[in-house]
């Protein structure tokens, strides 16, 4: 069975201010700002936002937000909704990554509700899961991930808009990555469970690595069968990392061969 579409998604967190987000925006859509055979997603600040939008415009490369609010509008002091994104230029949001989690407290429950209201506003979600150490030596590894999969996506029903990112806490920032056996382990264990959830659309969903992915690492990495792309952090903050990631993607699509764009 051939993979999906590639997505090679960059989570700033809170780097970049709009000067340097609309800087680094060029230089990525000045080499890969054409390319079809891959998806390329950028997912700066709120406040930087509409400058990288500004910047993205009349190219291919997607424009995400890192969270978002369940309500629409009203007094939700430091909140922004989902239409506020879409307004922006937003087509898709990372929802649930592991500091969204660990600082913020994010419960299963409320991403669930996010991964509703995205999905609703048009929205496309990328829905992280993933261990902590201390559960991965434990033996809890597939307990959790399992967990926040399922808890995530209760009662949702669209599959074809949907991607989750399997981000092991202890692989986030550190240099440490999962080895693409580890990362496949559990990226086919994720594929089972959107396979019971939405039957044969749940192949299509695609199920992005995070967690120190680079340069160095992503080839193996993206052989995998169940792996679909990268949520790139540190390696996405400097334009000639991001776009080797892009890069590689490219060149797996194509067999190998010369990008559609100008990244090679
Ligand atoms: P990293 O971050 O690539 O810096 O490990 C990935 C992420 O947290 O999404």
């Amino acid at each position: 069975m051939s993979k999906n579409k590639i997505l090679i998604a960059g989570n700033w967190k809170m780097n970049k201010t709009s000067a340097e987000a609309k800087a680094l925006v060029s230089e990525i859509v000045a080499v890969c700002g054409s390319t079809t055979s891959v998806d390329v997603a950028v997912c700066p600040p709120f406040t930087a936002l509409s400058a990288a939008a500004e910047s993205l415009k009349g190219t291919n490369v997607l424009l995400g937000a890192q969270n978002v609010y369940v309500k629409e509008s009203g007094a939700y002091t430091g909140e922004i909704s989902a239409s506020m994104l879409k307004e922006v230029g937003c087509s898709c949001v990372i929802l649930g990554h592991s500091e969204r989690r660990q600082y913020f407290g994010e419960s299963d429950a409320f991403i669930n509700e996010k991964t509703k209201v995205a999905q609703a506003a048009g929205l496309l979600p990328i829905v992280c899961v993933g261990e902590t150490l201390s559960e991965r030596e434990a033996g809890k590894m597939m307990e959790v991930v399992t967990t926040q999969t399922v808890g995530a996506l209760a009662g949702v029903t669209d599959a074809a808009n949907l991607v989750i990112a399997y981000e092991p806490v202890w692989a986030i920032g550190t240099g440490k990555t999962a080895t693409p056996a580890m990362a496949q382990e559990v990226h086919a264990a994720i594929r089972a469970l959107l396979v019971k959830q939405f039957g044969e659309a749940g192949s299509k969903v695609r199920i992005l690595y995070g967690g120190s992915m680079n340069p160095a690492n992503a080839s193996e990495l993206l052989d995998e069968k169940d792996i679909d792309g990268g949520l790139i952090g540190g390696a996405a903050l400097k334009s000639a990392t991001f776009l080797d990631l892009v890069k590689i993607a490219c060149s797996k699509e194509r067999g190998g061969h010369k990008c559609c764009c100008s990244c090679q």
